[in-house]
Order: C-alpha cells, then structure tokens, then sequence
C-alpha cells in the first residue's frame, strides 16, 4: 500500500501545526510535527550541557542518542533515550537554540530519514520548514503557509512564549542546508486575515485541486447534527439513560472534538457492560442503530428493542444477517455501533475481535469512528447486577477516513482482518 504525504512548510507561527493537526483529525492522517523533532535534539544537547554551537560535540552526543518516533492516534510522539521531553519544548533555552541546531547537517540527515520512516507506516500531514523541498520532494501535495511578521509575533506572545519569531525566520532561511523554500510544486496561503476554520477550508481547496483523494464522505464543515427530533420512546431511553449516567457515575466525555456528527458513520467501540449501548447514544442528539442479543428481544423486549433501534444479533454464530443490516444502515446514511469484541470483557481489558467489523466497514464505505470506554465494567460488571458508583469515561477518538480507493484496497478476506486490526489498534490507542 502506498502511503501519501502531506507537506506543509513555513515560518514560525504561521500556522502549520493547527493546520496540520486539524488535517489530520480531519482526513484521518497522522500529524508530524517536525519541529518537535528539532527541539527534542536541541532539549538533549542543552540537558547534557552541551554548547549548541560546538557542532563536534552536538555530533558525539547525536551518534549517542536514541531517538524514537511513533504516534499515539493522530499525534507523533517522540522519545529521546526513553524520556518524551515534549512538555520542555517550548521553552525560551529551546526556542533560542533550535535553529543553531537544526543549522548542523548530521542532525538534518538522522531526523530527515526518522520522517520519511513515518511514510512506511501510516499516511501522514507534515510540517516543517523542508517537507515540500528535502523529505517529500515528489509527493503532489504541498501548501506553503505564511503570515505577515507582525501577526506571527503576536500569535507566539499571545500564547505566552517568549520567542523572537524572525530572528529564527531568518536563521531558518538563510542556513546552508535545508533553508526555509517554497518548495517546487507547493501552494502558498497567506493566514494574516484568516481564522482557523479559514485556513482548514483553503487548504482542503488547495488540496483537492492538488489531486488529495479527499474522502467524499468526510464530515468536511459543517459537522452538525441534522434537526431531526427524536421519537418520544427513543427520546425517554436516551434522557433517562444519559440522566443516570451523568449522576451515578459522572459520565465524562473527552475527545468530543472528534466526534462525527452528521451523515453515516461505524463507531467501534469497545464493549465492558450492558451500559455500554446508550453510553454511546447519549454522545449524539439524535437517534442512532445498535445491535442487542437476539435473547433480549422477548416479553416486553420484543416490542422495546426494535423502537430504540436495536437489531437482533446471534452472538453464537457468525451472523450475516445483522452484518447485512449494518451495512445497509450504513448506506442509508445512519450512525451503528458495532462492538467488535462482540462480547463484554471479563477483566476491564479489551478482547479479541471477530473479523465482521472490518467487513461492514469494508463494505459500507463510510467513516469509521473509534471510541474507547472506562469504567462501564465497574459500574456493572460482566456477570453481576449490581450497579457501583465507579465514574465512567468515554474517549472519542480521531476518525479513521477511508478513500474509495483505500476502502477497494480492504475489501478481500485479508484486507477485513487488516481493517479490524487498525480499527482495534485506533480503539487501543485511546
Ligand atoms: O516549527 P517550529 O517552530 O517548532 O520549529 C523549530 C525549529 O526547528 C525551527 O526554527 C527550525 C527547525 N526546523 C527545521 O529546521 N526543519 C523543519 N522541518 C522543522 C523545523
């Protein structure tokens, strides 16, 4: 599978790591902040008491140094021998010494093949200085952002750092190695008068004209729930549920930034407890599809589990029938909760899945929504009926956005188990 690369380069504070970030969540990319890596050397040298400007020593210490790169969701990370320094990053020591450091080719080299190394794992938006121009000269998709100087002064003290913006301007364009360029081939966007949001719209513009395989089903502004009100039965499950939530064990929701909200989305959760169904409803105002054991749909349930949406599942044996009506929600536009375990955990940890996710993901074609949950399995554990006041939390992680050509990609018997693998390490990373 090939992997592409988003390069976005510019000068300090221009903008590039929101941009990226947003990106990232967006298209369901890993971000790579570049400049992390710089400072995370340059936090190194300064800790071990290295002058930055003694570029042997610097060199010694590099050749010693072991440095990391992952990423945790969207996010890269970053470990130098075993300690992620990023917190010091931005520190007034690091933000005066990193373009000395960055300046020095050796460092260059080490960092520069650690961030094509990311393109072998995973998609990737990156942002640096030389993305477009040194580590990703052939990818098509580049933008330059840039902002007027003083507007750029004034976003760095306005976050509270001390920082002086141009003077690293001009050692980053001026250095013999890797100088700050429009790279061939790259976009530029000026930011001086946009807001965030802005940004996001022009740059997904400049990326669709750039040839980006835009997911046509991205949750692309608006993200906003559609007016649809709920039926009055679905309506009472849902408040009264999300009611005793939020007081006996203090439902609380992170992530819900990523939360996709309007057309069809597959959430894979994890699963600990009967709790878990409506935890999941209680994140949307409106109504969504879940599956229940087919035992549960007698007596009363008969009636009750089809009007809060429920499809019968027979967890004994691989049950196409539900998969098919999984896939056709999906495609008819609503949000389904699959839990890909297909059965509660026993021991808080998460289990084993069953391939089924990976297929209707496959085959629906839609965004998939990873989202993990803690605390449901000591609320009310698996096997028991009593309920304890453990507080519960649900993290919504970034989407997993699939291009057609990506979803064709998965779409044999090996290509589900792929999917549900990266479905279930999305879930893992929450
Ligand atoms: O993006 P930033 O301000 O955090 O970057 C810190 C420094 O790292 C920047 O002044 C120059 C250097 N850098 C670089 O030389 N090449 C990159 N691709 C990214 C950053």
């Amino acid at each position: 599978m090939t992997f592409h690369a988003i390069a976005i380069d510019g000068p300090a504070a221009s903008g590039k790591s929101t941009l990226a970030k947003t990106l990232a969540e967006r298209l369901g990319l890993v971000m790579v902040n570049s400049g992390a890596m710089y400072r995370a050397v340059t936090w190194k040298i300064l800790r071990e008491e290295i002058d930055p400007s003694d570029t042997e020593s610097v060199i010694r210490l590099l050749d010693e140094m072991d440095i990391q790169c992952g990423h945790v969701g969207s996010l890269s990370t970053i470990r130098i021998n075993g300690t992620d320094p990023t917190p010091f990053l931005r520190e007034p020591e690091i933000n005066a010494n990193v373009s000395t450091v960055s300046a020095i080719p050796q460092v260059r080299d080490r960092l520069v093949a650690l961030q094509r190394d990311y393109l072998k794992l995973t998609h990737v938006v990156m942002e640096g200085r030389d993305i477009g121009s040194v580590v990703f000269p052939n990818t098509p998709f580049k933008i330059y952002i840039d902002a007027d100087p003083s507007v750029r002064d004034g976003r760095r003290s306005g976050d509270g750092e001390i920082d002086s913006v141009s003077q690293r301007d001009a050692a980053d364009r001026s250095r013999k190695t890797a100088p700050l360029v429009v790279a061939d081939g790259a976009t530029k966007l000026d930011t001086s008068a946009l807001t965030i949001s802005g940004v996001v719209d022009a740059a997904i513009g400049i990326l669709g004209q750039q040839g980006f395989p835009l997911p046509k089903q991205a949750p692309l502004l608006p993200n906003e729930e559609p007016p649809t009100p709920m039926r009055w039965i679905y309506w009472l499950g849902w408040m009264s549920f999300g009611a005793a939530y939020r007081t006996l064990f203090g439902l609380r929701i992170i992530g819900d930034e990523n939360l996709i909200k309007a057309g069809p989305v597959l959430i894979a959760s994890n699963h600990q407890s009967f709790l878990d169904p409506p935890l999941i409803g209680n994140l949307y105002k409106t109504e969504m599809v879940y599956f229940a054991r087919k035992s549960l749909f007698t007596g009363i349930g008969k009636w009750l589990y089809p009007q809060w949406n429920a499809i019968p599942i027979d967890q004994e044996k691989p049950d196409t029938s539900s998969m098919k009506a999984a896939i056709r929600h999906l495609k008819e536009g609503w949000r389904v909760l699959i839990f890909p375990e297909g059965q509660r955990t026993l021991d808080g940890e998460i289990c084993e899945a069953a391939p089924g996710i990976g297929m209707i993901a496959a085959k629906a074609g839609v965004p998939i929504q990873p989202v993990r949950i803690f605390g449901a399995d000591k609320a009310l554990p698996r096997g028991s009926g009593k309920i304890s006041m453990a507080r519960i939390t649900v993290i919504v992680g970034p989407p997993i956005l699939l291009s057609p050509e990506e979803f064709k990609a998965y779409s044999n018997k090996e290509g589900y188990l792929a999917l549900t693998e990266r479905i279930m390490t999305a879930i893992k990373a929450l």
